[in-house]
């Protein structure tokens, strides 16, 4: 599923980001090589991330 239409990353981008420690939304962009734009995936994005993290065992710096 999308998360950002913008940039087209799916839910498994920033799910992986998370585990490979990404620990913000901007640095999820950053690891898929993408910029944000208009900043509406970002809450959904974040919940992704933290469902991710929360999965994975990843602590949260
Ligand atoms: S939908 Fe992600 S930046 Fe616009």
């Amino acid at each position: 599923m999308y998360v950002c239409l913008c940039n087209a990353l799916k839910c498994t981008q920033f799910k992986a980001a998370a585990k490979d420690g990404a620990n913000d939304v901007p640095s999820a962009f950053k690891a898929c090589g993408a910029k944000p734009q208009c900043g509406r995936c970002f809450e959904e994005a974040d919940r992704v991330m933290q469902t991710a993290r929360i999965q994975h065992g990843v602590a949260v710096a």
